[in-house]
């Protein structure tokens, strides 16, 4: 029976998953690695921890899987996005730790070329704003402050990637240095209609062309693993950034349908085909995981915090042990007592786009404890989802008739309520919750043949459960007004 290997690093944690010939998994491994803050605002990865955690999770996942490489047919690689890795062509190190997707140290930078009037040709070509959150700016901050970087860069010696092209990079011994449309969507340098690396936008940003990888189909035999890695050699057939993945996993292949992937931060994908719609309410245009060679566009709203504020309950207040522990402490009580948690610790990104806004709660009373706070916690990851919800309707043509709900935390029925609650459309959780995994693994099982072509790869998605509205329209929106009355109190806090 052939197997695919889900390799998906992502922002806390590298996670490795087998799948079977049905699509389901088998085994997994997942490994936390250490999250660097050096400076308020800033957030890096060591890249050989990225790469060191990625490895051992694939060598645990085949041995609880009890299989060897050579029974799988193929890798498929996930990643978080916009991470920028930069390492030497020749030695194969990194020069500096990566810069992650969630720093701001390159917000203004980004504000002045938006000052300089250039965001509408950004926007146009790229369907991103000039915002810290992308890999372009980070690039060109690492050549102007690693010392020689940039004197090396224009002699061709370094080697820029996205986490993807990383992984590839060590997996094929330096051999491969490529990356895929999905990913290569979320660098400011990449032009998503003529599928190109854009010369006026690598100008515009001070990067040498000779820094980037190859953009190859997501789909497709793009390259072999070394032989001593994992056993034996083993074909790298699927690349997408995690998002997209998650909307390929969650089989969102028509136009209209939508995902919400509930990870460290939350990413709401409308599939939208083969036409790129451009938002007129704060959202990204991207490039989906595409199954051929033909483009796939998505509308995108990213919530920076998502489920890394259950983490921060743990870790940095030490309010429950476990994040498992969240939810009950949540459900024991009826709400959230007035309090408002917005959790803008990097900043807000889509509707809002305030790198400048910080965290707050706001509505402490006397009355106050930690089960109302740790309720407003989750809520708080739903009301930044029902906001993005707001302005992808009010783009698309077509009102969304669902909402398909997956990541670690859609584990989680009472936030999974909160949010039918406050969109006014059934919440549905498919029964394999990792829907990342799941879309790497598909994308290159479908390049090698091991699963059927697209029309069939909807059959791999069942449901779970279903989450209906059940207040009334007046009260969500009572709730949702107060709400973004708490996120303008936090609004250019730190400006
Ligand atoms: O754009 C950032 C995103 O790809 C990170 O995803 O799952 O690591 O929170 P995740």
């Amino acid at each position: 029976m052939p197997y695919i290997l889900a390799l998906d690093q992502g922002t806390t944690s590298s996670r490795a998953i087998v799948f079977d010939e049905h699509g389901l998994p088998v085994a997994s491994a997942q490994q936390e690695f250490p999250q660097h803050f050096p400076q308020p605002g800033w957030v890096e990865h060591d890249p050989l921890d990225l790469w060191q955690s990625q490895l051992a999770t694939a060598r645990q996942a085949l041995e609880r899987a009890g299989i060897e490489a050579r029974q799988l047919a193929a890798i498929g690689i996930t990643n978080q996005r916009e991470t920028t890795v930069l390492w030497d062509r020749a030695s194969g190190k990194p020069l500096a730790n990566a810069i992650v997707w969630q720093d701001r140290r390159t917000a203004e930078h980004c504000k002045r070329l938006a000052d300089a009037g250039h965001e509408a040709m950004v926007r146009e070509r790229t369907g991103l704003l000039l915002d810290s959150y992308f890999s372009g700016p980070k690039l060109a901050w690492l050549l102007d402050n690693v010392p020689g970087a940039r004197q090396k860069a224009e002699a061709g010696e370094l080697a820029f990637g996205t986490v993807d092209s990383w992984l590839i990079w060590n997996l094929t011994g330096g051999r491969r240095h490529i990356t895929d449309p999905s990913n290569a969507a979320r660098t400011l340098m990449f032009n998503i209609h003529s599928q190109r690396w854009d010369d006026e936008l690598l100008a515009l940003l001070d990067i040498p062309a000779s820094l980037l990888p190859e953009v190859v189909t997501s789909s497709g035999r793009h390259a072999e693993t070394e032989a001593d890695l994992l056993g034996s050699a083993v074909l790298i057939a699927g690349i997408a950034g995690d998002q997209q993945a998650a909307l390929f996993g969650q089989a969102c292949h028509q136009p209209g349908m939508a995902k919400n992937t509930y990870g460290t931060g939350c990413f709401m994908l409308l599939q939208t085909g083969q036409t790129a719609l451009q938002s007129s309410h704060g959202l990204l245009t991207t490039l989906a995981a595409s199954g051929d060679d033909k483009p796939r566009y998505a509308l995108e709203g990213s919530v920076f915090i998502g489920g890394a504020v259950v983490q921060w309950l743990r870790d940095g207040l030490g309010l429950v042990p476990n994040s498992s522990a969240v939810e009950p402490l949540a459900a024991s009580v009826p709400d959230s007592g007035g309090v408002f948690f917005v959790p803008a610790f990097t900043g807000l990104g889509a509707p809002y786009w305030d790198p400048h806004a910080c965290g707050g709660l706001l509505g402490l009373s006397r009355g106050t404890t930690q089960a109302h706070i740790a309720r407003a916690a989750l809520e708080g990851i739903a009301y930044q989802s029902a906001d993005l919800l707001e302005a992808m309707q009010a783009d698309a043509s077509e009102p969304l008739t669902e909402l398909r709900a997956d990541g670690g935390a859609a584990a989680n029925n009472l936030l999974l309520q909160c949010q039918a609650d406050l969109l006014g459309v059934p919440v549905v959780r498919p029964k394999v919750l990792e829907t990342t995994a799941l879309g790497a693994a598909l994308l290159a099982g479908l390049a090698v043949g091991v699963y059927p072509d697209m029309a069939g790869l909807s059959a791999f998605w069942q449901m779970d459960r279903v989450f209906e509205p059940a207040i009334s329209r007046d009260e969500a929106a009572e709730r949702r007004r107060k709400w973004r009355s708490a996120v303008e109190r936090v609004r250019n806090w730190q400006a």
